[in-house]
């Protein structure tokens, strides 16, 4: 991967950064240096604006340009626990930085705080940047805060980022469809709203397709084991990608029965994805990114036939 910060310096205005050790990860607010609109750029909607950006799963250089333009443009930027370092790095330097949290157990504001807080700032003529792991629209509340700010009356953006999946996929070498084994990739919650983890098992244990689980690291036993009790046979391949496309990065692959037990075994924890599907076979062949001996935990069992 290349230096983010050691390009930064190279780099024109738009991606100026600032040093990762300043970025705050607990739930207090960082006095702005320069509140309000400062740095010279005109602002478009003069009542304030939300825009709810995808961070991407974060390495800095899969945001979009119009992600890292709004990075430089905002007065104000608030975060969830998914954003990287070396992204927040990027974020305006004179920028208020709010945590917002959202980490399983420790949310250090609640939904209803986050949409107040957005609401509130946005009144105050701010340039608000909703920043947000990976999509914002992908199992990220993007849809409810942005509906909660329609209501209110708020102009908002919202800018695509690249989902964890698309991330984990690429850089752990196993594509999501291919036509030898995968028509068709399905993204589902391992976490649902209700605390359960009652999925269409019947429609996940389909062969010619690649699921991929979000938030499903505490399930991963129940998860497999419906796989397979819905039809999948026991050395169907399987993998978990933690980290994905940092620095950080490990990826553990297996069978329906020998992942649980693996991940476990190697301590995977979230933020990781369960991708299930013959196509991770093809990591053997097609893992460029983290070839390094540390983040390297593949089992290459011979996979289903
Ligand atoms: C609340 S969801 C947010 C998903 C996000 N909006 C996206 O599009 O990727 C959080 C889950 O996304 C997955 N995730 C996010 N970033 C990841 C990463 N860098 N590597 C692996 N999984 C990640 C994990 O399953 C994590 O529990």
């Amino acid at each position: 991967m290349r230096d983010s910060k050691k390009d930064g310096n190279a780099a024109p205005p738009v991606l100026a950064s600032r040093t990762a050790d300043s970025v705050s990860r607990t739930p207090t607010r960082r006095a702005s240096r320069a509140p309000g609109r400062g740095d010279g750029v005109a602002a478009k909607h003069e009542s304030g604006i939300v825009y709810l950006v995808g961070a991407g799963p974060g390495d800095p250089e899969l945001l979009t340009l119009k992600a890292a333009r709004l990075l430089q443009q905002a007065d104000v930027c608030v975060y969830d626990h998914l954003v990287s370092n070396d992204v927040l790095g990027l974020v305006r330097r004179n920028a208020e930085l709010i945590y917002a949290g959202k980490e399983k157990s420790n949310h250090a504001l609640a939904q209803a705080e986050i949409n107040a807080l957005l609401v509130a700032l946005a009144r105050k003529g701010k340039r608000v940047l909703r920043l947000k792991g990976g999509d914002p629209f992908i199992f990220g509340r993007g849809g409810e805060e942005m509906q909660f700010l329609a209501e209110h009356g708020i102009p908002f953006e919202v800018v695509p980022g690249v989902t964890s999946a698309s991330g984990a996929s690429t850089y752990g070498g196993i594509p999501l469809t291919h036509r030898d084994y995968a028509q068709a990739c399905i993204f589902v919650t391992g976490h649902l709203k209700s605390g359960t983890c009652d999925l269409d098992w019947e429609m996940l244990a389909r062969r010619n397709q690649t699921v991929v689980v979000y938030m499903g690291m505490g399930q991963i036993e129940e998860i497999c084991g419906q796989l397979k009790a819905h039809g999948l046979p026991a050395d169907w391949p399987a993998a978990a990608i933690e980290r994905a496309t940092t620095a950080k990065q490990r990826v553990v692959t297996g069978t329906l029965t020998t992942l649980p037990g693996r991940a476990a075994h190697a301590h995977l924890k979230p933020p990781a994805l369960i991708v299930v599907g013959e196509v991770v076979k093809l990591r053997g062949e097609l893992g460029w990114f983290d070839t390094d001996a540390e983040s390297l935990i593949t089992h290459t069992e011979p996979a289903h036939a």
